[in-house]
């Protein structure tokens, strides 16, 4: 078993250059199969989920070849099967992509329940009212989604909940149906930009991505033999902003967007930190304890719950308290239990957390309930006096590229260990 051992205390000082978003890559990659071709994608994060991801379309029939660790090249011109192994699909979240990108290039699809994070309830009720709009068909049975379209039809969408997910889905399934879909409340995230802004350059016609309506004029066909380059990951940025915070460091974030920056930032701002924004890389530093702060979690462009819990160490040692309310998971507080080892002083109840700050935290061993979870807890490891042990490194790996590696360059003590 491997676990990582830090030595916190010593403020980060010095660069850090951030890799592609996680949430965009594991959307583009499944949006590959829409293309009757090749396309190369650079900038990916290479994290598990993007590898599995590649598995995946390798046994649908896709032929990738990795050009160096954070790029590929996917022909997609022979997809031999539409049944994605269900041990595969069944181990992460963004599995259920597949199904709007089968759905649209071949009217057929079988995948396994999409697993993921345990963050409460994740129905996808959502994405099967958009793919029925456009007339699929859509049964859940044996821990299996199959669904089956003749021939798609384009069709105005309402979705009743923002949600990521169900934008991106119905955007892949509606890029090859015959005529226009529009989706009415969607989701706004970067990643949802990125994904559209992939199949534009493959040939599609989507319009108003990032906005509350997306228009999507069908294709025939979309062609291949594009580079794209995966925009740059949200949340690791944030992660590592709020890490310079909490440890009253001094560092510079390369290669990322500061304007899909700009809900941490804010908060960063109202706890104490300083920031220096220069568009494609930013200055974050903190010379004094940061103080407390109100969050309440929200779609884009409000405060995202995947900082949630990396934000909820850095209020754990704020002065005053703070209370967080979590609108987006019902279960996304886990990592409190974990806080509160190392000396926190939390009452989470429910979607709502009181952090009463705390002049410290002490190292201890502690275990990752869940991604983002993982990350909050590398960054208590960092700040907090004496050794911690994380444990659950699998979810970390998920989604991060090198996290250990890039806190190291930072002057953190940090090493993965096996046991
Ligand atoms: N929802 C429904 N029905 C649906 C779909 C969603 O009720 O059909 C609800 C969910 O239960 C939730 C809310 O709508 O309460 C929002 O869910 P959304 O669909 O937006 O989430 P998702 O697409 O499953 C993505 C990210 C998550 C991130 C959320 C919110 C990916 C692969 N995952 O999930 O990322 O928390 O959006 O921003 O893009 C992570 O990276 O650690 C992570 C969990």
């Amino acid at each position: 078993m491997e676990k990582l051992v830090i030595t916190g205390g010593t403020p980060l000082k010095g660069e850090v250059t951030i890799s592609g978003a996680k949430n965009a890559a594991v959307a583009i990659l499944p949006a590959t199969l829409l293309v009757d071709g090749i396309c190369k994608i650079n900038n990916l994060p290479n994290i598990s989920d993007v590898k599995i991801y590649c598995e995946i379309l390798e046994a649908l029939g896709a032929k990738i070849t990795w050009n160096g660790k954070n790029e590929i090249t996917i022909d997609t011109r022979n997809i031999t099967t539409t049944e994605a192994p269900l041990d595969l699909t069944s181990k992460f979240r963004a599995s259920y992509y597949i199904i709007g990108a089968l759905l649209g290039r071949k009217g057929s699809v079988a995948v396994g329940m999409p697993g993921g994070c345990k963050l409460g309830a994740r129905p996808i009720d959502q994405h099967i009212k958009g793919f029925e709009a456009l007339g699929a068909e859509v049964e859940t049975t044996q821990g299996k989604i199959v669904a089956k379209a003749n021939k798609l039809v384009g069709n105005s969408i309402y979705m009743d909940i923002t949600s990521v997910g169900a934008t991106i889905n119905i955007m892949l399934a509606a890029v090859l149906a015959k005529g226009t879909t529009i989706i009415d409340n969607a989701a706004k995230e970067p990643h949802i930009v990125d994904v559209a802004n992939f199949l534009n350059t493959m040939g599609a016609d989507i319009r108003g991505a990032g906005t509350d309506t997306i228009k999507i004029i069908g294709k025939k066909k979309l062609k291949g033999n594009a580079n794209y380059s995966v925009v740059p990951d949200q949340i690791e940025a944030g992660t590592f902003m709020v890490a310079a915070v909490a440890s009253k460091g001094d560092i510079i974030l390369k290669n990322c967007i500061t304007k899909h920056l700009e809900c941490i930032t804010a908060k960063i701002l109202e706890v104490g930190g300083q920031i220096e924004d220069y568009g494609d890389s930013i200055r974050v530093f903190c010379t004094k304890r940061p103080t407390k702060a109100n969050i309440k979690t929200l779609p884009y462009p409000g405060f995202p719950t995947d900082m949630q819990s990396q934000m909820g160490v850095l209020l754990s040692i704020a002065d005053g308290t703070s209370v967080i309310s979590e609108s987006i998971w019902e279960s996304r507080f886990q990592y409190t239990d974990e806080l509160k080892k190392m000396g926190a002083n939390i009452i989470a109840n429910g979607k709502t957390a009181i952090f009463e700050g705390v002049k410290e935290l002490i190292g201890s061993p502690v275990y990752a309930p869940d991604l983002r979870a993982a990350a909050a807890l590398v960054v208590a490891g960092i700040i907090a006096k004496g050794k911690t042990e994380i444990y659950n490194l699998e979810y970390l790996d998920r989604g991060y590229e090198n996290l250990e590696e890039k806190f190291r360059n930072l002057g953190a003590k940090i090493e993965r260990v096996t046991e």
